[in-house]
């Protein structure tokens, strides 16, 4: 009765693929249950050919030649191994660090980075191996799906996309069973549930488990990177980043390529258990979730660049930009990578970091990292000016009451004029 009286079916976005449309199949492949599971049943279900992609965005201790391997066993027509380091680092990582990108003031978005990157190269992919359909291992409650759709509609209006994880309605345990008969082995057994990772060059988070009860405080086990603070060196130490132009260059004085000065900032940072970030974080899709996030690359280099870029601003950038580095995030973290709006915002960004040029040391200390020293030939600093001492010269002391009285002359009004009112 029902179905008669439903209208017949229509797609919810024009994007998604009908059963008839797919024949070959570009699949965003990690090796993980999930995708492993889906490589599988696309060829099963759809009776297509799958071509697996996987990207390397650093994701620390993967083996990529197992990944490929697995995809092959699983029935892939081809599979490929990406290494995307370094475009993430120079054309995903550096702006957000242009940007100081934090969204809800602790996350520093390495996931909502990747996703547009990962997403591009698959339509770089489908195209080179003439698929019609992208299909990813996106739940239906995450901003992952938004930003990986949304991008493979941008650039690649003539593919079509399958969220098959969205709507097989499998749980973990029938994923299990499928797995198992269908000769797939589970990374890691099926003992217990892992943990829900994401991780790249920039950071990693972990959810699910008890991470899902807000008065659950953090078990160690989910620190699989920072070393927990407790447990970091008692002696501090004092690591110095170079930057140019807003792009972190060297550290301690030695000049490195981007991945590898990433790379070692995020060792230097785990040692001293630097940005364990305990997050509830507002999703795009309107869910409140909780992430634990470690992000010791991002620590260290946000912070010192957030500190250079405060040393080189006026007082009226420096307010104005916060702002705007703010709706950044916002952007990137909602899954539009692509809008103009956000190459807008990073014409103004690289406007401001032309100046962002200099030296911030900061002392690692059991899980935090604080700025000690900073150096800049643009610094708007003098410290003749800022000394207690008279300076005479370009700041008169005697100006300052004249420059008070004007100052606050609208404020001192109102205050009148309000409390005379009250009488
Ligand atoms: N909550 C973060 C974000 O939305 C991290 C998501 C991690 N993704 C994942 N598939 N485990 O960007």
């Amino acid at each position: 009765m029902a179905e008669q009286t439903r209208t017949p079916h229509t797609r919810t976005a024009s994007y998604l693929a009908e059963r008839g449309e797919v024949a070959r199949v570009l699949l965003l492949y990690s090796g993980g249950l999930d995708t492993s599971v889906m490589l599988k049943w696309i060829q099963d279900e759809y009776e297509a050919e799958v071509v697996a992609l996987t990207i390397n965005l650093g994701q620390p201790g993967e083996d990529y030649d197992v990944v490929r391997g697995k995809a092959l066993a699983l029935g892939a027509v081809a599979a490929e191994v990406v290494d995307a380091r370094e475009e993430f680092a120079r054309d995903f990582i550096v702006p957000a660090i242009k940007a100081n990108a934090i969204y809800g003031l602790a996350y520093p978005l390495f996931t909502a980075l990747g996703r547009p990157l990962i997403a591009k190269m698959a339509v770089d992919y489908a195209r080179r191996h003439g698929c019609d359909t992208v299909a990813h291992g996106c739940t239906g409650k995450g901003n992952d799906q938004v930003r990986i759709e949304a991008t493979v509609a941008t650039l690649g209006p003539e593919l079509k996309v399958i969220a098959p994880v969205r709507g097989w309605q499998m749980g973990r345990e029938e994923e299990i069973a499928y797995a198992r008969q269908h000769g797939i082995p589970i990374k890691g057994g099926a003992e217990h549930t892992p943990y829900s990772i994401d991780d790249n060059l920039w950071g990693r988070s972990s959810e699910g488990r008890w991470i899902e009860q807000l008065d659950h405080a953090p078990e160690d086990d989910v620190f699989q990177l920072v070393t927990r603070p407790e447990e970091a060196p008692d002696e501090p130490q004092v690591v110095t980043v170079g930057f140019e132009r807003g792009v972190p260059v060297a550290l301690d004085g030695e000049r490195l390529e981007l991945v590898e000065l990433l790379e070692r900032a995020g060792e230097i940072g785990c040692r001293h258990g630097v940005g364990i970030v305990d997050h509830i974080e507002d999703r795009i899709v309107g869910l409140k979730v909780r992430d634990i996030y470690e992000v010791p690359a991002a620590a260290i280099i946000l912070t010192a660049h957030a500190e250079l870029e405060r040393l080189v601003g006026t007082i009226h950038q420096n307010q104005f930009k916060s702002d705007l580095d703010r709706k950044w995030a916002y952007l990137v973290y909602a899954g539009l990578w692509w809008e103009p709006l956000r190459s807008d915002l990073d014409a103004y960004m690289d406007a401001v970091n032309a100046q962002v040029t200099g030296e911030v040391a900061l002392k690692l200390y059991k899980g935090s990292a604080r700025a000690v020293r900073r150096s800049s030939p643009n610094a708007i600093y003098d410290p003749a000016l800022a000394t207690f001492a008279e300076s005479g010269g370009l700041f008169s002391q005697q100006a300052s009451p004249g420059f008070i009285e004007l100052w606050s002359l609208q404020s001192r009004m109102a205050w009148r004029v309000r409390h005379e009112e009250e009488g």
